[in-house]
């Protein structure tokens, strides 16, 4: 095959990167591991930054998001059973919206099938090759058969293991890390959210987020050990130990749980994002601890960023963009690091000595009681600008 930009992976990355270079005329084949039906499944984050919901809407996919999608204006905090609400549209003039990342990949799927871009399912050993050169391919094998696709630039959308950052020589870039000392142990259970905006809340148990895919079906988190086995949790045992997390008030309404899993909580960032003609971006070049809902947000500023500088090189030849890219998507992942990092220590318990712990205590009882450091909470988790 012959194609403008070859594109690994069929997440909402690389959808998304899809979808916004073919509203430009530009061409795109995309190869994915999985079945069509397997990523459609995947269960992820749920809550979309004011400018994605924009940028989607913008680009032909926001019609069930605007029916679906749950604005929400803010968020409420709970400190060992003190809450307060973080009131975005009083205190930045924006909202988020919730809504599933299954949604977003699905909209994004039938919209690249309805234009006719080819996406190849079950694409085995995809192999990123001469990207350091101007004839970049994807080798792959599909149904026993081997296949390439020749492309002018190769888009890494193929997630933390993929084999795009792997193709890199290890002394041709830098990676940054952090593990945390615990996960997050999820659920989707069908029954209504005990509130109609989230709940972070932080308690000497650990910590647990109450959020929702709609006002029927609720996904709740709890901090957990990094070894916690699932088959520990029947559903009266997470019931039980949520309700002991939240404030008394809290109105949990048990509920069937239809999926379990267990999180792991890690920072990572590679150093540079471009390699030649190869280009990564979303989970392929970066990952964030949950507790700040970035990392679909983060891969679709990576994926507008490359979608312009693309389209300027084929409009006009301009490479600038394409210089700049790598830069420009790591300036705003390192500020969401930085917020993703600072919630994670504001509301979990870690094997801190006592004064650290006293610390973090402090650091929560001032952020709820000071409009500045809610309005910088507020800021952040709704989005710095794109
Ligand atoms: N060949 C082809 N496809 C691959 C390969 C491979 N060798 N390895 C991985 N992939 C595919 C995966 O099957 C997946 O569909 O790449 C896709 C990567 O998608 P995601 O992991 O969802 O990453 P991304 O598109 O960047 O979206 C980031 O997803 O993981 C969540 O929390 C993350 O919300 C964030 C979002
Ligand atoms: C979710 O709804 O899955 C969700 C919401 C907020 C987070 C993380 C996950 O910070």
């Amino acid at each position: 095959m012959r194609t403008q930009v070859g594109i690994v992976g069929a997440g909402p990355a690389g959808l998304l990167l899809s979808q916004l270079l073919h509203q430009q005329g530009i061409e795109t084949v995309i190869l994915e591991r999985q079945t069509r039906a397997y990523v459609e499944a995947r269960i992820r984050a749920g809550v979309l930054e004011q400018g994605t919901v924009d940028l989607l809407t913008r680009n032909g996919v926001g019609e069930r998001l605007a029916s679906e999608g749950l604005v929400h204006e803010g968020v409420e905090l709970a400190l060992n059973g003190r809450r307060a609400r973080v009131d975005f549209r009083e205190l930045v003039g924006k909202t988020v919206t919730v809504y599933g990342q299954t949604k977003v990949t699905e909209d994004l799927m039938n919209a690249r099938a309805a234009d006719g871009t080819t996406m190849l399912f079950e694409a085995a050993d995809v192999t990123p090759l001469g990207f350091d050169s101007d004839t970049p391919v994807l080798r792959y094998r599909h149904g026993g058969a081997e296949g390439s696709v020749d492309c002018d630039f190769i888009a890494g959308c193929d997630g933390f293991h993929g084999p795009c950052r792997a193709s890199v020589p290890a002394d041709s870039l830098n990676t940054f890390a952090r593990e945390y000392p615990f996960a997050w142990l999820g659920v989707l259970a069908k029954t209504a959210p005990p509130s109609n905006e989230l709940i972070y809340s932080r308690h000497a148990r650990g910590f647990s987020l109450c959020s929702m895919r709609s006002e029927s079906i609720a996904r709740h988190y709890m901090q957990c050990a990094v070894d916690e086995e699932l088959s520990q949790w029947s559903d009266d045992r997470f019931w039980s130990e949520l309700a002991q997390r939240l404030a008394p008030d809290t109105q949990i309404v048990d509920g069937p749980i239809i999926e379990k899993s267990i999180t792991p909580m890690r920072s990572f960032v590679c150093e540079p994002l471009r390699f030649g003609r190869m280009f990564l971006a979303g989970d392929a070049a970066h990952i964030v601890p949950p507790t700040g809902a970035k990392g679909l947000n983060l891969a679709v500023s990576d994926v507008s960023y490359l979608a312009e500088a693309i389209t300027a090189y084929y409009r006009t030849g301009r490479q600038d963009l394409l210089d700049a890219y790598s830069d420009r998507a790591l300036a705003r992942v390192w500020k969401a690091q930085r917020f993703s990092s600072w919630m994670t220590a504001l509301l979990h318990n870690f094997p801190d000595d006592e004064f650290e712990t006293k610390l973090r205590t402090a650091e929560y009882e001032y952020v709820l009681g000071s409009r500045s450091a809610l309005t910088s909470l507020a800021e952040n988790y709704v989005g710095l600008p794109l």
